[in-house]
């Protein structure tokens, strides 16, 4: 389980980026941070894995302070798909996949197994895949890698920042069904970052809405669209579920 208890972030000492946010991620399920640019998403998600310290307030992971634990071996227990791809260009897929197990000294011959695994798992052959250098690759399957390398050393949190972002819609809507495919089959406390509200909907087991750094509503897609705690998420539900809705009419 992963608990923020009233957590603030400035940047700059005056102004606060994050607000005085307090939630809580429960153990298995997946927590969508849904937010516009800026609003401080990022930034959240970095202060779980201590890339960025809080100016006040506590987080918990397990229910244990983060500050109270080894920064190593905490970011070992969570997996972190960056914002953007951020595989390494110089490195094979096996190779990327490979960093977090290497770092952790495991013996060649099980690495080399865990690599085979995950990209069987995120379906790329590794006979196909392996030796391919990431511009060898689609931008999907860049993002495969991705997933397959923050899983690598099996952590129990997985923290993923707009991960599908950058992709087309097609590649985008299989991926999300992909992941929601493993999710079933590992069962990680997930944090999920989007601006998209339709992937919201479609992979948050309970969707937190973040604006201007302060949470607007922490609740189930059905809660949220039956009981918008704010007008600021009335609002911002009801635009998508209108073009949904019109969408659907049309056909
Ligand atoms: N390292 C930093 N130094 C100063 N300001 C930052 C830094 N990182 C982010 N910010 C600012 O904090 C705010 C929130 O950023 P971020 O958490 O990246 O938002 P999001 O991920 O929701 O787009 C933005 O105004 C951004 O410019
Ligand atoms: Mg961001």
């Amino acid at each position: 389980m992963i608990a923020f208890d009233q957590v603030s972030k400035s940047y700059d000492g005056v102004s606060r980026v994050i607000d005085n946010i307090s939630f809580e991620v429960l153990k298995g399920e997946i927590l969508v941070l849904l937010g516009s640019s800026g609003c401080g998403k990022s930034t959240t998600l970095k202060m779980i894995n201590r890339l960025i310290d809080p100016t006040s307030g506590t987080i918990y992971l397990n229910g244990k302070d983060i500050r109270k634990q080894n920064p190593v071996k905490l970011r070992r227990s969570i997996g972190y798909v960056f914002q953007g791809i951020g595989l390494f260009p110089h490195l094979s897929v096996q190779e990327n996949v490979s960093i977090v197990p290497r770092m952790l000294g495991w013996p060649s011959h099980q690495i080399h197994k865990r690599c085979r695994e995950l990209l069987e798992l995120v379906r790329l052959p590794p006979e196909n895949y392996a030796q391919r250098f990431p511009d060898e690759l689609s931008g999907g399957q860049q993002q495969r890698v991705a997933v397959a390398r923050a899983l690598a050393s099996d952590p129990a949190f997985l923290l993923m920042d707009e991960p599908f972002g950058a992709l087309d819609a097609i590649t985008r809507d299989s991926l999300q069904q992909e992941f929601l495919d493993l999710k079933q089959r590992f069962a990680k406390t997930v944090v999920f970052v989007t601006h998209d509200i339709v992937e919201a909907l479609i992979l948050g087991d309970r969707i937190a809405i973040l604006h201007e750094g302060r949470l607007e509503q922490v609740a189930t897609g059905k809660e949220i669209l039956q009981q918008p705690a704010t007008p600021f998420v009335r609002d911002l539900f009801a635009k998508s579920v209108n073009r949904l809705k019109a969408l659907k009419d049309t056909f």
